[in-house]
């Protein structure tokens, strides 16, 4: 697939997938998301690929939101179809990715954009992001999973506020709530992603991408985060990678995970 809207490189095991509307702040229209989808579809079944960066193009925006441009018409069937699309196409996928997706908020992340940071695994701003989600101003609400990610990262009485109040916090305040895992300063912030991405890369991939699912069947509805974990755990006893892990410790070197 060719890419118009966002880049996609692979360099020392590290995806970078930067959304690439500088000019419209990064917003998230239909075919970015549909090049998003195809980019981390790739990245899951790359075995190169051992973490995602996932940031916004030029100094001002992660992403402002979904591209309101585009659904300013649609029709209340038009409008359901956008979320579930979305849902299924982008956010879920982030968030089930069986690789970590580190966030690098550079500027605004707003509405869908929040949203798209939520939906990683590990957030990281640079001191002059600022994020919120303004639906309510525009007459709509988070469509693409803000009043269930932003509850469950910030709890119910902080969601509350910044949903019905549209406003915007700074990273500060956003390190403070729990929305945002560290703050630097922009120079520093793709270095400091990269630091934990090859922190997270000296570890099994398998045993991580156990840790993707247990952690997120927390949320599941329906399903009991404790059985997933006792499931997952015992996956694990099945790997190349456990037996590398503990053979090493018991050798007293370093593991040379493949990741099988
Ligand atoms: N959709 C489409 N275009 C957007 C956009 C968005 N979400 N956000 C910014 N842009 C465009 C602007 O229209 C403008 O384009 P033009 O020059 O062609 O007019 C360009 O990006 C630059 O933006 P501004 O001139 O507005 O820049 P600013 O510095 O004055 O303001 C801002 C920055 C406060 C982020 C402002 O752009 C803004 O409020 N953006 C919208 C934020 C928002 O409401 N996001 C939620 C979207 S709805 C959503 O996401 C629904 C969902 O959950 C599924």
């Amino acid at each position: 697939m060719d890419y118009n809207n966002i880049l996609f490189e692979l360099k020392e095991n590290i995806a970078y997938v930067t959304i690439n509307r500088p000019k419209q702040l990064n917003a998230l229209n239909k075919a970015t998301i549909e090049e998003l989808n195809h980019a981390l579809t790739v990245v899951e079944d790359d075995p190169n690929a051992k973490v995602v960066i996932l940031t916004g193009s030029g100094e001002k925006a992660f992403v402002a939101g979904a591209d309101i441009k585009e659904f300013a018409e649609f029709s209340v069937e038009e409008g359901k179809l956008l979320s579930a699309e979305g849902h299924q196409k982008l956010f879920n996928l982030v968030e089930n990715l069986s690789k970590p997706v580190i966030a690098a908020v550079n500027g605004f992340a707003l509405g869908g954009g929040l949203e798209l940071a939520m939906s990683a695994h590990i957030r990281i701003a640079s001191e002059h992001a600022k994020l919120g989600l303004p639906e309510v101003s525009l007459g709509v609400i988070p469509g693409y999973g803000g009043t269930q990610r932003l509850t469950q990262l910030v709890g119910k009485g902080k969601a509350f506020e910044m949903i019905t109040t549209a406003g915007m916090i700074g990273a500060e305040e956003a390190e403070k709530w729990g929305l945002v895992n560290n703050v630097v300063s922009a120079e520093e912030l793709l270095a400091t992603c990269e630091k934990m991405a090859n922190k997270i890369m000296k570890n099994s991939p398998k045993a991580i991408s156990s840790a993707i699912v247990a952690i997120n069947a927390q949320y599941r509805e329906g399903i009991d985060g404790f059985v997933t974990e006792i499931t997952e755990f015992g996956k694990c006893f099945g790997t190349e990678d456990f037996k590398e892990g503990t053979t090493a410790f018991m050798e007293k070197r370093k593991p040379e995970f493949t990741g099988k």
